[in-house]
């Protein structure tokens, strides 16, 4: 088991990429401090992972607020008296143009996509710095890292992780504390559903979403749990400070659509 002994406080964890990050997390030996602030579903994280036969605890926190993120590490400690892992993965997507958007929605969405890390990293490092170190992982996506319509908003935040996540490398790396940051790709969670649900043609729009994903598939939380537990390991010691893309092959191209492949021969699967 690649994290036994480690404690690790994954935020977001009350449904899709926290949650699956939380339940990779704990399989692979550690104990997790769920933080949502959804005190139902964040109590059903802790349940599925005890139904394992793993160790967990729920915080409910608003990752947007210093006293709850403080509150959510010295619940932590308490607990298990360390922190090796935090995962900042609680964030949101709002689709507006800047036109639409109020001050404060604005700010919201900074404060959790963005402010929430600052939090976070404030009260985790002077502890994995007496401990001798720790692994922080900040939950970036592809549109950090490219640009994308009609969420301005959410790819400055995002933008402004991948950055955050290569400052932060830089300060703490002579403490043995590494900083990366995950990039998804579209991943099915129940954000990702409540978009799609709201489209006019749903089953059409998820068509159209897989034609530029070379992999053919939407990602899963699965899939991103497992490239956390990568970051967050020993396995990945020598790694601080990087982007990682896990997007089934989407930023990979300038131009893709599976609609221009070459038609199969019959029998074999298009
Ligand atoms: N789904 C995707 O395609 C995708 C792609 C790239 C990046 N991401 C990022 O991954 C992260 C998780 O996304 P998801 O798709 O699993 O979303 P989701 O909405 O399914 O889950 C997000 C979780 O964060 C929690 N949360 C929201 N605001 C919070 C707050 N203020 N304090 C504490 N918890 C809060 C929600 O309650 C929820 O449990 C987000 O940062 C998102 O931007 C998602």
């Amino acid at each position: 088991m690649r994290l036994q002994g480690k404690v690790a406080i994954v935020t977001g964890a009350a449904q899709g990429i926290g949650r699956g990050s939380a339940i990779q997390f704990a399989k692979e030996g550690a104990k997790v401090t769920v933080a949502d602030i959804q005190a139902d579903q964040g109590q059903e994280t802790v349940r599925l992972i005890e139904s394992k036969g793993g160790e967990a605890i729920f915080v409910q926190t608003d990752v947007s607020k210093e006293d709850n993120v403080r509150n959510m590490v010295e619940k932590t400690v308490e607990r298990w008296g360390r922190v090796d892992i935090l995962f900042n993965n609680a964030g949101y997507a709002a689709v507006k143009l800047v036109e639409d958007t109020t001050e404060a929605e604005w700010d919201h969405l900074m404060a959790v996509n963005l402010k929430s890390i600052f939090f976070g990293v404030k009260y985790v490092v002077p502890l994995m710095r007496k401990q001798g170190g720790g692994a922080i992982l900040n939950m970036g996506s592809i549109s950090g890292l490219t640009g994308q319509m009609r969420t301005p908003g959410y790819v400055a935040s995002k933008g402004a992780v991948v950055m955050l996540t290569k400052s932060l490398a830089l300060d703490y790396g002579c403490d043995n504390i590494r900083v990366n940051c995950v990039c998804p790709g579209i991943t099915d969670t129940p954000a990702l559903r409540k978009h799609i649900d709201a489209a006019a043609d749903p089953e059409a729009l998820i068509k159209e979403r897989l034609t530029r994903v070379p992999l053919g598939r939407f990602l899963t939380p699965e899939d991103i749990g497992k490239a956390a537990v990568y970051l967050v390991s020993d396995e990945s010691d020598g790694i601080t400070g990087i982007a990682h893309i896990v997007d089934g092959g989407l930023l990979a191209a300038a131009e893709y659509s599976s609609t221009w492949l070459p038609k199969k021969p019959e029998g074999e699967k298009q």
